[in-house]
């Protein structure tokens, strides 16, 4: 059985998500497919599950024996029978940059131990179980993105402490989720290897509530709040939806420089494209390097962009392409 699943950007709300702030994403064309050889004999203990994933020497043996050991745990939680057999995992996506490739691989193993469920939320919350193992306390958007696909902006009901406070909790609630329309833009979409973990950027930032709540608070509040431009923008005109697009982005990308989760070199990439003709821009997913994207009014402005930043991008050892929007 062969599962492919969309990678996803995260277009305004990362970390904001983490403490019940809204967010808004979209699922990427681009993705990883997942291949399950079943095992010959049906006894699931004696022909335990094996992962193999592709290209990447990066994943050491142990955290995927952790992992098998995970998605054993999960399917037990949700009365599901265990895998058993060989699984090959191949991926157009870099791995751990912020396109979601740990939750791609949790929606396709969800979608493995669940094959006939036709509500993609009981694949979310089966995927969002299973990304606990990666991150601890994801907030769901990442396998929101990469179950249901699109573009789609994610509420949590409001509260001032972080949602959960206790992790060991079963089934952590979901958000809410609204389909957004996007303005009709090219984003010029990359990424650069990242210098910190998700797990380490969450708590670097949960760290910094702890001391100073308000101030922090504050921030992260107006990184959800700047999401809402994309929902407010249905009835302006395209370019002008682009343009405050563009201008969110530079502004959500201004308060996580200050919450300390971009990088010096994103913050270079992202002023070159801007110097290039890009609206806006600001990194994707949880900083430290990892993925960007700069608001594009068109074609011709995106490959402007993309050969601007292009040297700076790969000489770091990152890739860019393009992503067309609201068509
Ligand atoms: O790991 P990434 O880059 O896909 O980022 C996840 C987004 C965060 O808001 C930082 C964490 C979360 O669970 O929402």
């Amino acid at each position: 059985m062969r599962v492919s699943v969309p990678g996803k950007l995260l277009l305004f709300g990362e970390h904001a998500a983490v403490f019940g702030y809204p967010a808004v994403g979209m699922a990427l064309s681009r993705g990883l497919t997942v291949a399950l050889q079943p095992s010959k004999t049906a006894d699931a203990t004696s022909q335990p599950l094996t992962i193999e994933i592709g290209d990447t020497k990066e994943i050491p043996d142990t955290v995927i024996q952790r992992f098998v050991a995970h998605i054993e745990t999960v399917a037990r939680s949700f009365a599901l029978s265990p895998l058993a057999g060989a699984i090959t995992v191949t991926s157009e996506l870099p791995i751990g940059s912020g396109f979601g490739s740990s939750a791609a691989l949790c929606t396709a193993i969800a979608r493995l131990l669940a094959p006939n469920s036709r509500d993609p939320h009981t694949t979310w919350r089966i995927a969002h179980e299973l990304e606990r193992f990666f991150h601890g306390t994801p907030s769901g958007i990442d396998t929101g993105l990469t179950t249901l696909g699109g573009v789609q902006a994610f509420h949590f009901e409001a509260s001032d402490a972080p949602r959960r406070s206790n992790p060991s909790v079963d089934y952590a609630p979901l958000p809410a989720t609204v389909a957004v329309h996007l303005p009709d833009c090219v984003l010029t979409v990359g990424s650069i290897p990242r210098e910190r973990s998700t797990k380490e950027l969450v708590a670097l930032v949960g760290e910094q509530r702890r001391r100073a709540p308000d101030t922090v608070d504050a921030m992260l509040s107006q990184l959800g709040a700047l999401g809402e431009t994309l929902l407010r923008g249905d009835s302006t005109d395209s370019a002008d939806h682009t343009v405050s697009f563009g201008r969110a982005a530079s502004e959500a990308q201004t308060i996580l420089r200050e919450l300390g989760v971009s990088t010096s070199k994103l913050d270079e990439i992202l002023e070159i494209g801007v110097k290039a003709g890009a609206v806006g821009g600001k990194l994707s997913g949880a900083g430290g390097g990892g993925a960007f994207y700069l608001v594009c009014a068109g074609e011709e402005e995106a490959s402007r962009v993309r050969r601007g930043i292009e040297p700076v991008v790969t000489g770091a050892g990152g890739t860019v392409f393009s992503v067309a929007t609201g068509r």
